[in-house]
């Protein structure tokens, strides 16, 4: 009984954990599709598009906003909270993105 509750509860927290995961560049890509369009297209003309744009480069912007490199006040605090696997998995989500 003791046992079953315990595995029940390493289940929960597991698969927990995994969903944060996940949901954790998705949540992020959310919030760059409010400047930078859904579809990787911005729709303001001061935005640039990110859609179809090489992986490598955006990466290195990524990285540059995030050591401020590139000084950018808003691309600064967007990529504060980016880990290097989130930059590497946005910067492939944006350059699979049709243009
Ligand atoms: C508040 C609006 C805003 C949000 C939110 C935002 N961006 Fe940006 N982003 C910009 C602007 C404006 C620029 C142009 C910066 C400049 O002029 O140097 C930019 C530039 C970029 C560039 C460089 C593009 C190029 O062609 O050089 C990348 C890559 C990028 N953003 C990725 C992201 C990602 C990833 C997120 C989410 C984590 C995000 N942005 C969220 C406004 C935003």
């Amino acid at each position: 009984m003791r046992l079953a509750i315990l595995a029940a509860c390493a289940l929960v927290v597991s698969s927990a954990a995994h969903a944060e995961e996940k949901a954790g560049v998705g949540d992020v890509i959310v919030q760059c599709a409010a400047c930078h369009g859904a579809d990787g297209i911005a729709k303001s003309a001061d935005v640039p598009h990110l859609a179809g744009q090489q992986e490598l480069y955006l990466l290195n912007q990524i990285k540059a906003f995030r050591s401020g490199k590139r000084p950018h006040k808003e691309m600064r605090f967007m990529s504060r909270q980016l880990t290097p696997a989130d930059m590497a998995e946005i910067a492939r989500h944006y350059a699979q993105m049709p243009r």
